[in-house]
């Protein structure tokens, strides 16, 4: 049975580098502040909101009369997406859905990695898009016109700020042709299907929405309506799971295509696939993000593209991010629950082998994590928190490198941390994706210096001592000496004497009369030997060596990097002196 034909929302995906400023923008439209809520002030997730079309005609104002047209979509969907690096499968998730796109560029900063891949992402998914050249006001001289459309601040431009904006703005247009996509400021265009639109615009201050908003409608309306018609399977993606009070968990999702109907099957994949049928379905307002509004009301039926809240008992573990289906066929969506499965098993990776164990709560984040992390042996990379066994994989890791949990918007038990303490894993965790690696890199060197420093902990150091004239305490049993020492001395290094061997034991150092741990370079100690006998094996103003065996001498060869630089010296000299007595000392 064919539906009547049925127009949505174009949705629209926001793109571009980080801080180029997608949310702001957005922010002004919707009038709310959600970047300045977001961790860090970046996006790590995909919102969704809705702007109806009387909102759109009431923004666009006499632009709409001046291009001659009227608004008959019933509003736009757009998605704010982030701009780390690390988000590629968001993006290309937030393209992949996209019937428009909105590529933001920083007018000072210009083509950054970001805004590259994303032209990448929209050339691949061949999506119709708008450049907004953003953050106008900042052009030397700007004089800002709250919520102008750009044309008439544009005008109440002096020349030389008029010609500052321009450089700075055909800088850009210059960039993005170079990348093989022709465009053009949108009010200079012929021809739309040939040249891309750009439209100067300010997150702050508001200008140029209305020139970005009439355009965006614009374009959907003559080039994407046959796309635009509804089909029947309703899908859509979550973008959070929430215990909401009455109802138990809720899902915030987006439908970008079809009709969900309270009473349909509900189909979710991720890290659990699972199937469940929808007790109600409630719209935030309209103007309001998703993932942040409060105030619901209940409706029948939804139409893409949409974000609602679905309510489904039974739903467990879903994770943020899962892909969702929604039917009234029960045969279908268990063919449906199948192919989920298939899909998460292609994105796991779980290895025998020694390597890190991450954890994410997304398939995008885990696939973000996998890249980040790229240069290392993964053994696991798994949705969810990190639980019991995630910590006995890594207890089973030998190599102290990778005895962590690396977990990306985890929550993690006091159970779990518990075990991890014990185990001595430690546990690695961060809503920001990129400190993550960052912090094991830290980690890591911290880890390997302790270990490094644990094994000198072992070692005898090397060391001269002097025995000074005229401060021999006591001849012999033991022998006690004043000494200036070079290196590090400690109670137990054997000392030898050049061209006669060893000599005696170190049984105590003091300083000013009292027993001291060690006595390092410039120091003068009297130094108790057991041993030799002053004026005998040795005299007074004889250079003693700590006496170390060809094996101690090569693990501290091994661990020179903590040496001083005195202590390095001796270190050279005892092999000279050694290796005239012994050539194969220290191979
Ligand atoms: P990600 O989500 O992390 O990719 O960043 P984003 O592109 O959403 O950038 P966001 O909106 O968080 O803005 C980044 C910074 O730029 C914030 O400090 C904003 O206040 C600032 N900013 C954004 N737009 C403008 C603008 O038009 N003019 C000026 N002067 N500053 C802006
Ligand atoms: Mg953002």
């Amino acid at each position: 049975m064919k539906m009547p034909e049925q127009l949505r929302q174009p949705i629209v995906t926001v793109l571009g580098h980080v801080d180029h400023g997608k949310t702001t923008l957005l922010d002004k439209i919707r009038q709310t502040a959600v970047a300045e809520r977001e961790p860090g002030q970046i996006t790590q997730s995909i919102g969704a909101s809705q702007v109806p079309a009387n909102v759109i005609t009431k923004i666009c104002g006499i632009l709409l009369e001046k291009f001659k047209f009227n608004v008959t979509v019933p509003g736009l969907l757009f998605i704010d997406t982030p701009g780390h690096e690390a988000f590629t499968t968001l993006r290309k998730r937030g393209g992949a859905i996209a019937d428009l796109a909105v590529l933001v560029v920083d007018i000072a900063e210009g083509l950054k990695p970001q805004t590259i891949e994303s032209l990448e992402i929209l050339r691949a998914e061949k999506t119709p898009f708008v450049i907004a050249v953003n953050k106008i006001d900042r052009i030397q001289g700007w004089r800002s016109a709250e919520s102008a459309s750009f044309l008439s601040s544009y005008d109440q431009q002096s020349e030389l700020t008029k010609t500052s904006f321009e450089t700075a703005f055909y800088k850009i247009l210059e960039q993005i042709s170079r990348h093989g996509f022709a465009c053009d400021r949108y009010d200079r265009i012929a021809d739309f299907t040939k040249t891309i639109a750009a439209v100067p615009t300010s997150g702050r201050t508001g200008e140029g929405i209305p020139d970005l908003l009439a355009v965006l409608i614009g374009l959907a309306q003559a080039f994407l309506r046959e796309q635009l018609v509804l089909t029947e399977l309703a899908q859509g993606s979550v973008l959070e799971v929430k215990e909401t009070p009455g109802l138990g968990t809720t899902l915030d999702v987006i439908i970008y295509d079809g009709i969900l109907n309270k009473g349909d099957w509900l189909v979710v994949g991720g890290q659990k696939p699972q199937l469940a049928k929808i007790k109600a379905l409630l719209m935030p307002e309209p103007m309001r993000e998703l993932r942040v509004e409060k105030k619901f009301t209940q409706v029948e039926k939804a139409t893409a593209a949409c974000g609602i809240k679905i309510a489904a008992p039974g739903l467990e573990d879903v994770t943020a991010g899962a892909p969702i289906r929604a039917t009234p066929d029960k045969e279908k969506a268990e063919q449906l629950l199948k192919e989920f499965e298939h899909e998460r098993e292609a994105i796991e990776i779980i290895r025998e082998e020694q390597g890190l164990i991450l954890k994410a709560d997304t398939i995008g984040g885990l696939e973000a994590l996998e890249f980040l992390f790229k240069q290392y042996p993964i053994r696991e990379a798994t949705l969810g928190s990190p639980s019991r066994e995630a910590v006995m994989h890594a207890d089973a890791n030998a190599d102290p490198l990778y005895r962590v949990l690396i977990a990306f918007n985890a929550t993690i038990t006091d159970e779990v941390r518990k075990l991890a303490k014990d185990r001595k894993i430690s546990i690695i965790e961060s809503n920001i994706i990129y400190h993550l690696v960052e912090d094991y890199q830290k980690w890591c060197k911290q880890t390997q210096e302790e270990m490094l420093k644990a094994r000198l902990e072992g070692l005898p150091r090397p060391a001269k001592i002097r025995i000074l004239p005229g401060y021999v305490f006591r001849a012999s049993n033991p022998a006690i000496a004043g000494c200036e020492v070079t290196g590090v001395v400690k109670q137990g290094f054997a000392l030898f004497k050049p061209e006669r061997g060893q000599v005696g034991k170190i049984l105590q150092v003091q300083k000013e009369g009292k027993t001291v741990e060690q006595a390092i370079t410039g120091e003068r100690a009297a130094v108790s030997i057991d041993g030799p006998t002053i004026g005998r094996q040795v005299d007074e103003g004889d250079m003693l060596y700590t006496d170390l065996t060809s094996d101690e001498y090569r693990r501290l060869k091994e661990l020179v990097q903590f040496l001083s630089t005195s202590e390095q010296t001796v270190l050279q000299e005892i092999f000279e002196l050694k290796r005239k007595l012994d050539p194969r000392y220290g191979l």
